[in-house]
């Protein structure tokens, strides 16, 4: 809660570019929860500081991020009413990350599943932001109060330790922190590799076909989807343990064109796998086609990105300096003097 209103945060991290099962798994349901949430103050990061825990190109990361931006508001979030702002513009994020490093045992950290996988993934690179990452994630949501969490699945134990977190400080220092609560869309589709459909789709998949961009063009996308790995059989049935390919494109073909597993079930009913693939193909590319023509648009808007940009970044820092100011005084750091 901040004053009367409920606040909703969320956010992603500004790595690459954005995926299809970014978009399917994150931003598609932020737009739509303006309608499940409409009186709530709604924040939604781009997470650049967390990038970092991953060597980036500087060139390359600073355009990707200022893509994340537009792309956010080419799929329909509107940055009037949705506070959409940089991570690493408001520093009250890093400074709150500090003082709850230390309130949070390691022995938390090391029961992190995400940190275990990515320090598999990246053994050359197991650096101490990675460690922590969940501590500056906690500080993401408990900086604005947040009372709900939309996230997949697999950021849920980040939202629980964040709890732990800030109920620990609580019980320390009175009610400072919101307990936030995860939120899991009930559309929130978990799209999968198209090449490897056991594991999720992934930005930094090596297999140039495993992965769709929401930028990719329908020739580019059409060409993926045919190749995407099936099964032997022939009948489109979703059936995730004995075929994951299948249940993958039925999922994604259902939330692109708004129908349930079974509709599209028996819309094929009869129909071979290439014919389904390729309107699959279809649907995704015709679905992505407006956005982007209008993330086009608006990279060349420049000074009216940059108008959003700065007046969301002024809001957040609004909102995020009160609770630090408030968590500083409590844990006995010295105040300013104005
Ligand atoms: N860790 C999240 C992810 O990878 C991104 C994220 C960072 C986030 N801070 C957050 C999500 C705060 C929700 C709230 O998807």
């Amino acid at each position: 809660m901040f004053g009367e209103k409920k606040v909703l945060y969320s956010g992603m991290q500004a790595t690459g570019t954005i995926t299809l099962g970014n978009y399917l798994g994150a931003l598609k349901n932020w737009v739509e929860l303006s309608n499940d949430f409409p009186d709530y103050e709604r924040f939604f990061g781009i997470m650049d500081l967390h990038s970092l825990t991953v060597r980036q190109n500087a060139a390359e990361f600073r355009k990707n991020a200022r893509s994340f931006y537009a792309f956010y508001v080419a799929a329909g979030l509107d940055p009037e009413k949705n506070c959409i702002y940089y991570q690493s513009h408001v520093s009250a994020h890093a400074e709150l990350a500090w003082i709850l490093n230390c309130f949070t045992y390691m022995g938390e950290l090391n029961r992190m599943t995400q940190f275990k996988d990515k320090s598999s993934k990246h053994s050359d690179n197991i650096n101490a932001g990675l460690y922590t990452y969940p501590v500056l994630m906690a500080a993401d949501i408990l900086l604005f109060q947040a009372d709900s969490i939309p996230v997949g699945v697999d950021q849920k134990q980040h939202v629980e330790i964040c709890r732990d977190i800030a109920t620990r400080f609580n019980n320390l220092y009175g009610d400072v922190f919101t307990i936030p609560n995860p939120y899991i869309p009930k559309g929130g589709a978990k799209i999968m590799s198209l090449q490897e459909p056991d594991r999720k789709m992934s930005k930094s998949d090596e297999n140039q076909n495993a992965t769709i961009f929401v930028l990719d063009d329908t020739d580019t996308i059409i060409r993926k989807f045919k190749r995407a790995v099936t099964d032997s059989e022939t009948e489109i049935r979703y059936d995730e343990e004995k075929k994951p390919g299948i249940s993958n494109l039925i999922d994604i073909y259902a939330v692109m064109t708004k129908k349930t597993r079974e509709d599209v079930e028996k819309e094929f009913v009869g129909k071979g796998y290439g014919e389904f693939k390729l309107a699959v193909g279809e649907a995704v590319s015709s679905a992505l086609k407006p956005m982007q023509q209008r993330y086009a648009e608006l990279l060349t808007e420049k000074s009216y990105l940059d108008g959003f940009i700065k007046a969301n970044d002024e809001k957040a820092q609004y909102f995020a300096n009160k609770t630090l100011r408030k968590v500083q005084k409590k844990v006995g750091l010295t105040e300013r003097i104005r």
